[in-house]
């Protein structure tokens, strides 16, 4: 059960996860389009998810579309000691192609929808996927809260968002968690991170595992990772791990073999002088 040693955080205050999580984007066709190419190993991967201790799962309507939700409950329904979240909000024409919507109406559709795909009575965290610019924000918000006070969804998060956009939601209902993408080389979203953690709102990085021009032979994170044993996205994320309590990092796999391997990342252990090093060297 390597997961649990990243540590606990309650999402909400209230539902207790791992620290690292899944993210099952990757179960999907090229493109983030239709089916898996090998769908027996995507489901084998979902599978495992529990078996490593982790109990966070991260997907979106938009995944396929409906495919990652759709395998997510053949493989885990009906998901005995796990937090599946969705999200919503942004629409699909064709492999690669996406396009926010957050028309009231839309909005509360796909949560119904998503919903009805998991089997659930109610979605555990439900996200934003995107705040639609073409759209007043302030009516994507109440159609969230309407969500939230009809018991279609328990908590709420957003996605690639600013600290004013986050300030401008919470006027309608608490976001408990945040998806933005960051990881040791791409680290624009260094204030909102600050900002959930001060407010105990849980920061989803997504992309976790990439490490940039980092990842090269002979690189700082080169040397660390061959001191751990690890491989430099094993580092990546255990440092991703350490930066921040409120971390929770889904890093995205159809196959066991690295699921097992990003798992093995929660283990790592980055002294303090390799975090900064690390810190500096990505800088
Ligand atoms: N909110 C948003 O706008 C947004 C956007 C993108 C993603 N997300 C979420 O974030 C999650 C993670 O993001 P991500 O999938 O872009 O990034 P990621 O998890 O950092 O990287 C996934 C990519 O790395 C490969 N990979 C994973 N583990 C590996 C390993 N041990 N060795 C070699 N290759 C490995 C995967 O391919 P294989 O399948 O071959 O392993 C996949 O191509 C997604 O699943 C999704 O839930 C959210």
């Amino acid at each position: 059960m390597t997961a649990e040693k990243s540590g606990t955080f309650r999402i909400g205050g209230e539902i207790e996860i791992n620290r690292l999580g899944f993210g099952a984007m990757r179960v999907t066709g090229p493109g983030i389009w239709g089916q898996p190419a090998d769908k027996v190993e995507a489901i084998r991967t979902l599978k495992a998810v529990p078996e490593q201790g982790i109990n966070f799962i991260d997907t979106a309507d938009s995944y396929g579309p409906n495919v990652s939700e759709e395998l997510i409950r053949e493989a885990l329904h009906p998901y005995p000691g796990l937090l599946v979240a969705t999200k919503a909000g942004l629409t699909r024409a064709g492999p690669d192609q996406w396009q926010p919507n957050g028309k009231p109406e839309y909005l509360r559709a796909q949560a119904h929808a998503s919903r009805e795909r998991l089997g659930v009575e109610q979605i555990g965290l439900w996200q934003l996927h995107r705040i639609d610019p073409r759209v007043p924000r302030d009516e994507q918000f109440s159609a969230v809260k309407s969500l939230i006070d009809e018991g279609v969804v328990k908590f709420v998060g957003l996605s690639e968002v600013s600290v004013e956009e986050i300030e401008a939601a919470r006027r309608f209902f608490p976001v408990a968690t945040v998806q933005n993408q960051y990881n040791l080389a791409d680290r624009r979203h260094e204030a909102v991170l600050d900002y959930c953690q001060e407010k105990n709102i849980g920061f989803i990085p997504w992309y976790p595992l990439a490490a940039g021009s980092l990842a090269r032979p002979g690189t700082v994170l080169d040397r660390i990772a061959q001191a751990h044993k690890a491989s430099p996205s094993q580092i990546a994320l255990a440092w991703v791990l350490k930066r921040s309590p409120v971390m929770l990092p889904i890093p995205g796999t159809s196959k066991v073999k690295h699921l097992i391997e990003n798992t093995a990342a929660a283990a790592i252990s980055l002294s303090d002088e390799d975090f900064k090093t690390l810190e500096r060297a990505a800088r």
